[in-house]
């Protein structure tokens, strides 16, 4: 299915079709065939901006604009881009951790900005699993009850096709994330990447259906990296979870159907990369240049199942 927005142009396949009232209501947006298929992800004109000033407007500064995105249950998205421009507040407002300024978020086919923030919380314990850029581990608790924590302050039980208890699975998380011999261990008392792995084994333990992650292999090693890149995609097969991937890193990138870049605060369009790359020789990249016409977003990894 082809959508087409005035704001930024995007290609959306029937994997990635939106909910169909949601589509009717936006201004020159065409649907040109129907499908019962529900994105976990909709988003449509978000933007953020914050009081503080630009300093070369004046004004108040923009940080997203004309944002739209549609992401289907077991798809992996990796977003792109140079730093500051916006990929961590992006995240943030998906997860329903900031208020957008404009647009509106779905998540699971519910509107976010319709819920209070209790409700947002609840959905949020339902259906995600968030892993900071900064970890955001609770410093006196040991890596285990930190990994544990989020579980038990939720009605949601792990899931018990395993037979394992709570502690039992955590601590296989744990283990499989390399830290078997760390449960005990504070996290001032963990390395930088240890501390990563930590909030990586939390964010899977509730087996969410989408699983967001700012930068999840910045701080390891290649082959640390490579071990949480597998267990990530281990998790989208075994289990249909959702993978929207904020990186840096062109392995990880690589594995995710789509990459899609964002600069300056909006996804950027071919027709943006081709300009670029007219003024500037040798700017644009593969990231977003070998996308098909007309001018999309994002770059397909993988052929498209629906
Ligand atoms: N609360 C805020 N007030 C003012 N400016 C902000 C605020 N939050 C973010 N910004 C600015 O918005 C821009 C985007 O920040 P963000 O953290 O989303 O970038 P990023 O793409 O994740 O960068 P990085 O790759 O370095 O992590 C930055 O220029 C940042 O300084
Ligand atoms: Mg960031």
């Amino acid at each position: 299915m082809f959508l087409v927005s005035r704001a930024c142009l995007f290609i959306v396949d029937s994997r990635t079709s939106p909910v169909l009232p949601t589509i009717r209501s936006h201004e020159n947006v065409f649907v040109m065939s129907e499908s019962v298929n529900q994105p976990i992800l909709y988003v449509e004109n978000l933007g953020k901006s914050v009081a503080s000033l630009d300093a070369s407007t004046n004004q108040p500064l923009v940080i997203l604009h004309d944002i739209h995105l549609s992401v289907m249950p077991g798809e992996s998205l990796a977003i792109i881009g140079p730093s500051g421009s916006g990929k961590s507040t992006l995240l943030g407002l998906l997860a329903g951790l900031d208020t957008p300024s404009t647009g509106s978020i779905h998540l699971a086919g519910e509107n976010m900005g319709q819920m209070n923030e209790d409700q947002r919380a609840a959905l949020r314990g339902e259906k995600l699993g968030f892993i900071f850029q900064s970890f955001q581990l609770l410093p006196t608790f040991t890596a285990l009850e930190n990994v544990m924590l989020p579980m038990e302050l939720s009605d949601k039980h792990p899931s018990g096709e395993s037979g394992l208890g709570l502690q039992q699975q955590a601590e296989q998380l744990l283990s499989r994330v390399g830290l078997g011999e760390r449960l005990q261990h504070y996290p001032a008392q963990l390395s930088g990447g240890e501390q990563q792995r930590v909030a990586i084994a939390r964010a899977f333990l509730s087996r969410p259906a989408l699983l967001l992650a700012d930068e999840p292999t910045g701080n390891l090693d290649a082959h640390t990296g490579q071990r949480i890149i597998d267990l990530m995609f281990e998790l989208n097969t075994e289990h249909q979870t959702t993978l929207v991937l904020v990186t840096h890193d062109s392995t990880l990138a690589d594995r995710c159907d789509r990459v899609m870049a964002l600069h300056d605060g909006c996804f950027k369009t071919n027709a943006d990369v081709e300009k670029e790359s007219q003024s500037t020789p040798g700017i644009a990249t593969s990231d977003t240049a070998s996308t098909t016409t007309p001018s999309t977003t994002s770059t397909p990894k993988k052929s498209s199942t629906a």
